[in-house]
């Protein structure tokens, strides 16, 4: 079995969380092949780096690029992947993370960043801050918060030119959606404020 297939298959075991399964990994891998192609960075680096990224996520949220880490430097060793290429892979998955603001140094370190942050934002990324309120018993307003916090900041963090052209598309839908969300509350809950339009 190649190395390629080996991730895939060992990927798609781990990757159980709702938000991060392996179909995650999936399409960040192919975003970041995508983008790879377009900056003539290296393939094999991205797609290993984005098909591991996050397998540890299922056994510690929290720390869980370190996690993913460790599963990837074994699995780095127990396959053919090229051995001049692993420590970008382990790079890559060191700093992929926006929670810890990390600064991606190589150019396939700032792909897998982008590509992370694009399944983060746009209609998979509505989707999935669905499925990860409903997971952590946030209610609609919580999550909508997340919107303001994290996700609208996106389109602003990305690295490369391609990256930054789809993150704008996905930027303009989830303001669209958040635009009809909010219309949609208005008119269902009641109104306190003196300003809002009253129903009652
Ligand atoms: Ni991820």
């Amino acid at each position: 079995m190649g190395w390629q297939e080996t991730f895939e298959k060992i990927a798609s075991e781990l990757m159980k969380n709702p938000t991060h399964d392996f179909e995650h990994a999936k399409r960040v891998c192919s975003i970041s092949i995508r983008l790879a192609r377009e900056e003539h960075a290296d393939e094999d680096v991205v797609k290993a780096a984005a098909l591991l990224h996050d397998v540890g996520y299922s056994i510690d949220e929290k720390e869980h690029e370190g996690k993913s880490i460790e599963v990837a430097k074994s699995l780095l060793e127990m396959t053919d992947f090229p051995e001049e290429k692993k420590e970008k892979v382990i790079e890559c998955i060191r700093e992929h993370r926006f929670t810890k603001g990390e600064k991606a140094r190589s150019l396939e370190a700032k792909i897998l960043q982008d590509a992370d942050r694009l399944d983060a934002i746009g209609a998979v990324g509505i989707a999935r801050c669905f499925l990860w309120s409903g997971e952590h018993r946030k209610v609609l307003k919580e999550a909508i918060k997340h919107f303001n916090e994290k996700l609208l900041k996106l389109k602003d963090t990305m690295n490369t030119k391609g990256g930054r052209k789809m993150a704008e598309e996905r930027h303009e839908f989830m303001l669209e959606f958040l635009e009809k969300l909010e219309s949609e509350r208005d008119e269902t809950t009641p109104q306190t404020s003196a300003t809002g339009p009253s129903y009652r």
